[in-house]
């Protein structure tokens, strides 16, 4: 059975105080619509379509090479949002089609599967899906006679005994494809907010005669949207406790999640410890029994097993295992630290292949560099890779022994079991197993202090 999606995502989101569409505000780092998106993946949707409106190029440029995008110029409400589909709907060809928002991000894969099968089985022409709110201000209400679902009125269209409610609509909706398409022809804007109401399809369908139905969702979270900074907070809280949780559950430990945020789609092996302070996000997977933070913040990064990344950063770089390294560790993008790597304070990285069991222990920088095995930095050590025009490579090979202050003047290259000497400037390659000094040589002036203090 084909199904598609039309996800409602024209809105501004005025009280955001954002220039981008509130659908794309963020809930753990990804834009709200993304989580609906992903949820309709999940539930095996076959073909998704979004209506964009408000700075609709935004969502054209971030989502279009994936999603047909359909434009609703003006917005007349959520039924005239669904109209903007029309020929999405109509050229899908899907035989249900469910419609959601772009700013409800918790709905997920297993109520939107539950209600497809909730409303094939009882022949329904639409079935809404509902949550029982204590608070149900500002929501449409189901209106049902006896057990059945009648129509729903919107908060400023309720009279008295109708607010009293609280089963409220969650804003998604299955529909028979054809149905919908029908009901939408039907649609008037002769309410309180003359708006072309969605929510009208459904006693519009019912007085074709047609089956109603609702699906209770097992929460209210899949309801839950953001009109304001206030409401994304509150998403961003619910998100990242669930995160959480189901990080628990794997055998992750936490003592305490203070300052800890994880995305959605970060991965963590068992036996490993999260310290307070610590962002984990993108696509960034962690191995086994690794101690992470506190205050670190790694983003699409692939850590092995066995790390520690104490109150550090790193970026779009590879860790094998026990890699080991903080505090105040900066690992830039393209890097990769093979087995048993220890950096120590103040050092950054940067687009560098650093190899098995090298120290770079304190205060040094290493770009643009393939550093060999076993090799160790003294303090202060700067590979100079870029000469204010082009960037150039430096190599060290296993074993090489980098003096204190040594700076290597790229392209350059320091040979296998090779030493530089503290403080030399290395401009030239240095042979395997040879030292290279490069400084003035010392000089004293005896009596010069003593001198001075005289005149
Ligand atoms: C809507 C429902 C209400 C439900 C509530 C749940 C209607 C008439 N009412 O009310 O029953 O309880 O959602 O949150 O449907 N949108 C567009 N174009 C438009 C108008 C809206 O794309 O012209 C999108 C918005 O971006 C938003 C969603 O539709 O994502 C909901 O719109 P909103 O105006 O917030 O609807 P509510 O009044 O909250
Ligand atoms: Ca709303």
């Amino acid at each position: 059975m084909k199904t598609n999606a039309v996800i409602l995502a024209a809105g501004e989101g005025k009280r955001m105080k954002s220039d981008k569409p509130k659908a794309l505000c963020e809930v753990l780092f990804k834009p709200m619509l993304s989580w609906v998106l992903s949820a309709c993946e999940g539930a095996g949707i076959d073909k998704t379509c979004i209506v964009a409106g408000y700075h609709a190029e935004m969502i054209q440029e971030r989502f279009g090479a994936d999603y047909p995008v359909c434009l609703q110029t003006q917005r007349l409400g959520t039924g005239h949002a669904a109209m903007m589909a029309r020929d999405f709907l109509q050229q899908g060809g899907a035989e249900h089609t469910i419609v959601l928002y772009g700013d409800a991000p918790l709905i997920d894969a297993q109520t939107i599967r539950d209600a497809l099968a909730q409303h094939v089985e009882c022949g329904n022409a639409v079935t809404v899906i509902s949550a029982e709110l204590d608070d149900p201000y500002g929501y449409g209400r189901i209106i049902r006679t006896g057990a059945e679902i009648d129509r729903i009125v919107e908060q400023k269209d309720a009279s008295e005994e109708e607010r009293a409610v609280h089963e409220v609509n969650s804003g998604v909706y299955w529909f028979r494809t054809a149905d919908l398409l029908r009901a939408l022809d039907c649609l008037r804007c002769d309410n309180a907010q003359g708006e072309y109401y969605l929510t009208d399809t459904i006693a519009i369908l019912k007085g074709m005669g047609l089956r109603a139905g609702v699906f209770r969702a097992a929460g209210s979270d899949v309801i839950l949207g953001a009109n304001d900074r206030k409401g994304l907070l509150e998403l961003n809280e619910i998100a990242r406790r669930r995160v959480i949780e189901r990080h628990l559950n794997n055998g992750v430990e936490f003592l305490g999640t203070d300052g800890v945020i994880i995305g959605r789609d970060v991965e963590i092996g068992a036996g490993t410890t999260i310290l307070p302070g610590t962002i984990l996000r993108g696509k960034t997977v962690v191995g086994k029994d690794c101690v992470l933070g506190p205050n670190s913040l790694v983003e699409d990064a692939e850590i092995g097993d066995g790390c520690i990344v104490n109150a550090s950063q790193i970026y779009q770089s590879k860790l094998h295992n026990d890699v080991k390294m903080g505090p105040f560790v900066h690992i830039r993008p393209n890097s990769e630290l093979c087995d048993n790597v220890k950096i120590g304070d103040f050092v950054e990285v940067k687009n560098s292949v650093v190899g098995e069991r090298t120290a770079i222990a304190h205060l040094t920088y290493v770009g643009d560099s393939d550093v060999g095995k076993h090799v160790n930095f003294g303090c202060g050590v700067v590979t100079v890779n870029y000469d204010g025009a082009k960037k150039s490579r430096t190599v060290i090979g296993d074993e090489a022994f980098i003096g204190c202050n040594t700076n290597l003047v790229a392209p350059v290259k320091v040979g296998d079991g090779a030493y530089t000497a503290a403080g030399s400037t290395i401009t030239k390659n240095v042979p395997d197993h040879a030292l290279a000094i490069e400084r003035g040589e010392m000089r004293i002036k005896e009596g010069y202090a003593l001198r001075k203090l005289k005149r």
